[in-house]
C-alpha cells in the first residue's frame, strides 16, 4: 500500500498542486488521501475528487477547540502516515498537534528560525536581508518552531517587494516539499525530542536543496 499524505490547505493550492504532479509523475511514491481546509472556497480543494475533499468555515466555530476537533477527525479517519500543512493559514491548537505529532510537517516561507509567522517575505525585505528562502518544519507547539529538516535559499534582488520575492520563493518551495516528502515516505526523517532526524541520526543542520531538486547535507 502506498504511504498516505493528508493535505491542510488554505488557499491556491499550488504546493499541493507540485505534491499530486509529483505522483503522477512517478516522482513520489504515496497517494494524496484528503485535503482539508478551513476554507469552503479555497481552490486548493478544487485540485482533487470531491471525495477527497474536506471543508468547513473555521469562522462559524466560536471556539478554535471545536474547529480543530473536527478537522482531526476528518484527518484521522482517512488514516494518514504524514499530515502536510501546505499553505495552511490557520494556527493548530496543541490537541490536533499531540494528535499528529512526528507526522505532521509545514511549510514556511523563510529560513527558519529566521521570520517566524506572518508577512515573513516584506519582514526580510525591510531588514535588508541578501537571501531569503523556505523550511519544512515538524510542527510543535510553538508557532513555526519545530525542528527544521530541510531549506531552500534564493537570493534577494534590488527593487524586489514581497509579491516579487514570495513568487521566486514558491518555485523554490515545490521542489523541496515534494523532495522533504520523499524523504518523509521512504521512512527516512522522523522527530525525536524536538529534533529532526535523517536515517536515524540528528541533522544539526537542516538539508539543502541543490539546483538539481535533491536534498543534500549542509556543507559546513
Ligand atoms: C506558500 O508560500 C507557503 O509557504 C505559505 O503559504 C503559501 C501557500 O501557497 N505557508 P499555495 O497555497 O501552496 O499556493
Amino acid at each position: 500500500m502506498l504511504p498516505r499524505l493528508a493535505v491542510l490547505a488554505s488557499g491556491r493550492g499550488s504546493n499541493l498542486q507540485a505534491v499530486l504532479d509529483a505522483i503522477d509523475r512517478g516522482r513520489l511514491a504515496a497517494e494524496v488521501v484528503g485535503v482539508f481546509s478551513d476554507r469552503p472556497q479555497a481552490r486548493a480543494l478544487q485540485r482533487v475528487h470531491p471525495s477527497l475533499r474536506w471543508s468547513d468555515d473555521a469562522r462559524t466555530h466560536a471556539r478554535r477547540e471545536d474547529f480543530d476537533a473536527a478537522l482531526a477527525d476528518a484527518v484521522a479517519s482517512r488514516q494518514p502516515d504524514w499530515v502536510v500543512c501546505a499553505g495552511y493559514l490557520r494556527i493548530l491548537d496543541d490537541a490536533f498537534i499531540a494528535r499528529f505529532r512526528g507526522r505532521l510537517l509545514n511549510i514556511h516561507p523563510s529560513l527558519l528560525p529566521a521570520y517566524r509567522g506572518l508577512r515573513a517575505h516584506a519582514r526580510a525585505i525591510e531588514a535588508g536581508e541578501r537571501e531569503h528562502g523556505a523550511s519544512i518544519h515538524f510542527v510543535s507547539p510553538e508557532l513555526d518552531a519545530g525542528a527544521v529538516v530541510a531549506q531552500a535559499r534564493v537570493p534577494l534582488h534590488a527593487g524586489d517587494d514581497a509579491a516579487t520575492l514570495a513568487a521566486r520563493v514558491l518555485e523554490v518551495e515545490h521542489p523541496l516539499l515534494v523532495a522533504t516528502l520523499r524523504l518523509a515516505v521512504a521512512g527516512r526523517i522522523a522527530e525525536r525530542d524536538d529534533k529532526a532526524l535523517l536515517d536515524g541520526h540528528p541533522l544539526f543542520t537542516p538539508l539543502v536543496l541543490d539546483s538539481s531538486g535533491c536534498l543534500r547535507e549542509h556543507d559546513p
